[in-house]
């Protein structure tokens, strides 16, 4: 192979590496549960998005067994060409109806979810009004629109306004878009003020609900249920990989919107969809969340008492108001000692530095599932406190 050719790519490797910005990519030896198996090493798990045990319930695992039994492994090809598969159809029906939304089309990830549907409602002439720590999957959504991108300040309502003035006689469609839940500090956007902004300024409304679903709201339906904003903003990106356990993404709203992005959606159209067995996993998953609250419950309870313990401890655990728990630690060499020695201790964390998170405010963000015990969040706490002290992180 004439390697000479990349060069530039391995300049590039060399550069990440001098910068502290590579990552090493860890092999699991076995399922994402609550303890993993590294190296031949158990550790605890408190960094997965498995936020509510999907990825290994027994009964999901059943139903997607079962399904690879009716309908073979693999969809065969793009939907409008090969056709729906039942169930294909049936998720997204139950979908709808748990999100109390007119429509859902399934995607094959919540990054394809977002790409497909932005550069369908705005384009050259147009404009997205962003959250600054907007997903990057929002972001490509925004550049593959061509439309202009005018950030406003995080969660900042006076800023989004302000904007909002500025283009108030501007003659294309305006969009504005954000997280539910913003993954690096666990906040929520201001959904209700947003909508107001919106309705008052003319723009559309989308949210990328990934962080949301399965944990806000009455049994997990997310953040629209949270707030009570049920058919009030225009676009509801979902994905199916985190709290829902599997994989896939969506997008749920008014029937004009999906059945258009049935005809043009370029994922929908371009790429296979979802596996039978991907398919019949997420339709249990639904079916267990509308019929029981009880994993979302112990979510928070774990949630609650992780950051109950660190509080305690001392720790800078941010302003979150998810399940989400950034230990924030501040300098960049300091965190990842903290989580190399934490994997030392059988604790299996990630340190979260520059560029996903600000110069300064280095974390290991901590991810607690519905189906760790307390004795497995104790073992972690008491890590956790442990290196703490050693490194001066707390007294
Ligand atoms: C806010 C947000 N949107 C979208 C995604 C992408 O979801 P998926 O893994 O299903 O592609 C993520 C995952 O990190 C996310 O945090």
């Amino acid at each position: 192979m004439d390697n000479k050719k990349f060069s530039f790519l391995k300049e590039e490797i060399d550069k990440l590496k001098q910068e502290g910005l590579y990552s090493t990519i860890r092999t699991l030896d076995g399922p994402q549960g609550t303890w993993v198996k590294i190296n031949g090493r158990e550790m605890l798990n408190l960094v997965a998005n498995n936020y509510l045990g999907f990825c290994t319930n027994e009964e999901v695992k059943l139903k997607a067994k079962e399904a690879i039994d009716r309908f073979g492994v693999g969809a065969g090809a793009v939907r409008p060409i090969a056709g729906n598969l039942s169930i294909h159809e049936e998720l997204e029906k139950k979908l709808a109806e748990f999100k109390d939304a007119e429509a859902v089309i399934l995607l094959q990830s919540g990054i394809l979810a977002n790409i497909a549907v932005i550069p369908l409602v705005v384009g050259e002439q147009d404009i997205v009004l962003s959250d600054e720590l907007n997903h990057a999957s929002i972001i490509d959504g925004c550049k593959l629109s061509r439309a202009q991108i005018v950030r406003f300040k995080h969660l900042d309502m006076g800023d989004l306004k302000n904007k909002l003035e500025d283009y108030k006689s501007f003659p294309g469609r305006k969009l504005i878009a954000t997280d539910g839940v913003f993954s690096m500090d666990g906040d929520i956007a201001p959904l209700p003020d947003i909508v107001e902004l919106a309705d008052k300024y003319n723009a559309m409304t989308m949210v990328d609900d990934a962080h949301g679903e399965g944990v806000l709201g009455e049994n997990g339906r997310g953040i629209l249920n949270y707030y009570h904003l049920e058919g009030r903003v225009d676009i509801d990106v979902g994905t199916l990989s985190k709290a829902f356990g599997v994989i896939g993404g969506y997008v749920a709203g008014s029937s004009v919107l999906i059945e258009y992005m049935k005809q043009r959606a370029r994922p929908f159209l371009f790429s296979t969809p979802l596996s039978p067995a991907d398919t019949r996993a997420l339709i249990a998953v639904v079916d267990i969340l509308s019929r029981n609250d009880a994993l979302v419950k112990k979510l928070w309870y774990n949630a609650n008492y992780i950051k109950d313990r660190f509080n305690k401890l001392g720790f800078n655990i941010g302003h979150s108001k998810t399940p989400i728990t950034p230990v924030i630690i501040g300098d960049e060499k300091v965190t990842k000692e903290f989580s190399s020695r934490l994997a030392g201790e059988s604790v299996f964390v990630q340190g979260i530095v520059f560029p996903m998170v600000t110069k300064g405010t280095a974390r290991i963000r901590v991810m607690v599932s519905a189906v760790h015990s307390e004795k497995d969040l104790d073992f972690g706490i008491g890590k956790f406190g442990k290196i703490g002290k050693e490194l001066r992180v707390i007294k």
